[in-house]
């Protein structure tokens, strides 16, 4: 059987994936440009001047926030934004509050930092839903940080406006760093997407944690930002100083391009992942024993898949999701890995016609346990 590859967010520069448009995107282009002008030198570490004003001309003009170039540090992507904010900031023994289900690295960051996640759950029959309430009622003395993650990766639940400005206030209100991740800001299916920084008095205690990966397409070109207080920003850039240095050269040439033109690829390719979302929902009603909730942003699937559990060989969300890649050739991440133990993670990134393929053969693998 032809490997199917589902769970692979990694699609081309540019490609919304399954109609082939924009396949060579301007980043592409202004790369090769920079190249081609031998801007493939050291920059300032925390990226050109040019690079930090259009993230934040971009955050502006979208998010209604007034950033100012030195609040800005490019980094080489958003999981390094995300890893210097929070070894910067966390200290042995301060507790960092982390909603569950959680994006992978999350977790592991806190740890090396040396800090404690203190795990909030989401409940899965209310959407995996965060509230400000559930926030507050995790937060202690030892209290660092706060991490929120909307839309979220794995379970696409989306923060509502409510719960996000009461969040940002309480983190302000209470003196603890929010650490707001952005990455899938621009793939919210819900209406329109607020940044927390829009709250300007609240900034003090916010760091954004921006990644172009997901939002273009660019995600081999390494391009995350952060933008926050200055000091906050200032120590990302000591710290960057003395591990990459500057993101790539050129590929800052390929963030300006990607950030400063047309962004009307952002929203055809959120038109194109909604419908993804829905056949891929409606591929798994299909599969009896699986229950699924609805995503409300990024492009993740996490179904619940704990009525197999007690069929021969296929005890946890490890097994079947080993089992799938083995038997069924498809990829899918298990809940372990995000905090919870009855789901998989399952990626609509690609075509429509690898999710139907993929919906079948887990029909397939899924209908033969006994
Ligand atoms: C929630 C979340 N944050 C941050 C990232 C980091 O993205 P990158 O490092 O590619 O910019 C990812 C990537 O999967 C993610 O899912």
């Amino acid at each position: 059987m032809e490997p199917l590859v589902i769970a692979n967010k990694a699609f081309q520069s540019r490609l919304i994936v399954g109609t082939g448009k924009y396949k060579d995107g301007p980043e592409t282009r202004a790369a090769i440009e920079a190249i081609e002008k031998g801007y493939t030198r050291y920059t300032a570490v925390a990226g050109i001047p040019e690079i930090r004003r259009a993230i934040v001309d971009r955050h502006a003009a979208d998010f209604a926030t007034n950033y100012a170039p030195d609040e800005c540090v490019f980094t080489a992507g958003g999981k390094l934004a995300l890893f210097n904010a929070i070894e910067v900031l966390v200290e042995r023994g301060d507790e960092v509050v982390l909603p569950i289900p959680f994006w992978v690295s999350f977790k592991d960051i806190i740890q090396f930092a040396g800090g404690t996640p203190v795990l909030v759950h989401a409940k899965e029959e209310e959407n995996f839903r965060i509230t400000a309430g559930m926030i507050e009622a995790a937060v202690t003395d030892r209290t660092k940080a706060i991490i929120l993650n909307t839309p979220s990766n794995p379970s696409g639940a989306v923060v509502s406006p409510e719960d996000l400005e009461a969040i940002v206030r309480l983190a302000h209100r209470r003196g603890i760093y929010l650490l707001l991740d952005e990455c899938y800001i621009y793939l919210n299916f819900e209406g329109t997407s607020i940044s927390g920084a829009q709250f300007q008095d609240c900034k003090e205690h916010l760091v954004v944690l921006g990644s172009l990966s997901k939002t273009y397409a660019m995600t081999g070109w390494r391009a995350g930002y952060a933008l926050g207080p200055k000091p906050v920003i200032a120590a990302m850039g000591k710290l960057q100083s003395q591990s990459t240095s500057n993101t790539t050269s050129f590929v800052q040439y390929a963030a300006i391009a990607a950030v400063s033109g047309s962004q009307q690829c952002v929203a055809d390719m959120r038109t194109e992942y909604i419908q993804l979302r829905d056949r891929m929902l409606g591929g798994l009603a299909t599969i009896p024993g699986i229950t699924c909730t609805v995503p409300q942003g990024a492009f993740y699937v996490y179904p619940n898949v704990s009525a197999f559990f007690g069929k021969p060989g296929a005890g946890s969300a490890s097994a079947l999701a080993s089992r799938l890649l083995g038997e069924a050739h498809v990829v899918c991440v298990p809940g372990e890995a995000f905090g919870t133990d009855e789901h998989l993670r399952f990626s609509y990134a690609t075509s429509a016609e690898v999710i139907d393929k993929g919906i079948e053969r887990m029909r397939s693998f899924f209908g033969g346990l006994d």
